[in-house]
């Protein structure tokens, strides 16, 4: 009797302390020596215009349509408009194909933008190749990009996630990093440029600062647009109040290929991912046209053909910083009941200068009139991801709130970024890379388990096992 009493005090005991071991966040203790936050100054080399007469500068690319057959490709020239035309082929300095663009320019405060060129070029094949050439006479600018394969359920592919970026020594060490990581194409989590951190003309100037900093990527690679806080830029002490008016003016999304009304909020689909970019700063409670969007374009996912579901916004859902917390409330209570009923597998976000990294959590049980307060473990839920750690000049957020939240399970305060690479329709791996003074090193890694088709596998197994100890019974 007694030994019973005590197993069954202890029993409850140990699986207690083990639930707790599991789900005990790690916070970093690291810290590193951070260079200054400041931008880099405009006559730095990472700023240089190209040499030649109205030569286009600030290339980049995005995809061009829902399946990744299309890209949509930008430029500025600022001496005359000069062409909207892009040359393209499958071989080096072999420019077979041409199409033809729009151009748009802006001014703000009194600051006239450049000609902004952009270019949609379709109907290219998958997995391909292609050298472009843009610009005209001596001062014509040739890069290249790769085509992703077909969407299917087990294409790999490896997405970089960058976000609020800037342009400061710190955000360097970031992109360079990036770029020695093999990824494919940039998921980025907005706040670009930081350029709404200055005034009058200096606004326009430092975006044309920005365009160019990171062209060394962006004319290679489609990076995927969302937008931040900072590229609202409402300033009415110089007559600017039209939102996102920068922003919208350079950085273009091909929205109407998803069947969205605005370039704020989109989806595309790329190798075997369906990624879903939302607005922090747009409308999205019931009935606005962000909401309504979402939920056509959650019934649109299709997990047979792009088995993982990604979600991009830019304040996060899940934070347990000082630095913004609970801004991402009003954004869970409308969404995260969707997000769990369709098994995102990942949602991204930055806003947050540091990074942390979510278990699989929800708190849809609770409502303002009973359920739960907490959020619990849930299976089905996703796993949310704050990378706000790209290096801009408002510096690190390195206040974690104490104790760390039963939701949080790393989090740390320094400049990096993030790879995702699906190797196939069930795994995906993640690393976070931590700057660290040069050297590219990955701190927070795991295994991602697809939540659609892991999920599925399990009940598979559980099925086969079921039948097979039927047949057993049978027989026997
Ligand atoms: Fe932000």
């Amino acid at each position: 009797m007694k030994s019973l009493l005590f197993q069954l005090i202890l029993v409850p005991f140990v699986i207690l302390n083990f639930v707790n071991n599991v789900n005990a966040g790690i916070t970093s203790r690291f810290v590193r020596e951070e260079w200054p936050s400041v931008d880099i100054p405009l006559d730095h080399e990472v700023f240089a215009v190209p040499k030649g007469d109205n030569a286009p500068q600030q290339v980049h690319i995005t995809q061009g349509n829902y399946d990744g057959n299309a890209v949509i490709i930008s430029w500025v020239t600022f001496d005359e408009p000069g062409s909207s035309k892009v040359q393209y082929g499958k071989s080096d300095k072999n420019y077979e194909f041409s199409a033809e663009g729009k151009m748009t320019n802006y001014t703000f405060y009194k600051y006239n933008s450049g000609y902004i060129h952009h270019v949609l070029v379709d109907g290219l094949e998958y997995d391909t190749k292609y050298y472009y050439k843009i610009g005209d006479g001596d001062s014509a600018r040739e890069f290249w990009f790769q085509t992703p394969p077909m969407i299917g359920p087990d294409v790999p592919y490896k997405f970089g996630i960058i976000g609020d970026l800037g342009q400061t020594y710190n955000s360097l060490s970031t992109l360079e990093h990036y770029m020695e990581s093999g990824a494919q194409s940039v998921l980025f989590v907005g706040d670009l440029s930081y350029a709404d951190r200055y005034k009058y003309n200096d606004v326009g100037i430092r975006w044309d600062s920005w365009g160019r900093f990171v062209e060394k990527s962006t004319a290679y690679q489609p990076w995927i647009w969302s937008a931040g806080n900072h590229e609202i830029e409402d300033m009415p002490y110089m007559n600017e109040v039209t939102p996102f008016k920068s922003y919208l003016h350079r950085y273009p999304t091909p929205y109407l290929a998803s069947k969205s009304s605005s370039p704020m909020w989109y989806a595309i689909r790329r190798a075997s991912a369906h990624i879903i970019v939302l607005s922090s700063y747009s409308p999205f409670v019931k009935y606005t046209p962000q909401c309504k969007w979402l939920e056509e374009e959650l019934n649109r996912v299709d997990r047979k053909k792009t088995p993982w579901l990604i979600v991009l916004v830019h304040v996060p859902i899940y934070n347990s910083n000082e630095a913004h917390f609970m801004e991402g409330e009003s954004m869970r209570a409308v969404f995260e009941e969707w997000f769990i009923h369709h098994k995102v597998d990942v949602i991204f976000s930055g806003h947050v200068h540091a990074y942390e990294r979510s278990y699989r959590i929800s708190n849809i049980r609770y409502n303002v009139s009973s359920g739960e307060r907490f959020p619990v473990p849930d299976e089905s839920a996703p796993v949310y991801i704050t990378v706000g750690d790209g290096g801009n000049q408002e510096g690190l957020a390195g206040k974690f709130r104490d104790p760390q939240p039963d939701y949080s399970a790393f989090r740390e305060a320094s400049y990096g970024h993030s790879t995702l690479e699906i190797m196939n329709r069930t795994h995906a791996h993640y690393h976070w890379n931590r700057n660290d003074d040069g050297k590219k090193v990955a701190i927070d890694s795991f295994v991602l388990n697809n939540q659609y088709w892991s999920s599925n596998v399990r009940e598979r197994k559980l099925k086969r096992h079921y039948l097979n100890g039927m047949r057993m019974i049978a027989s026997s």
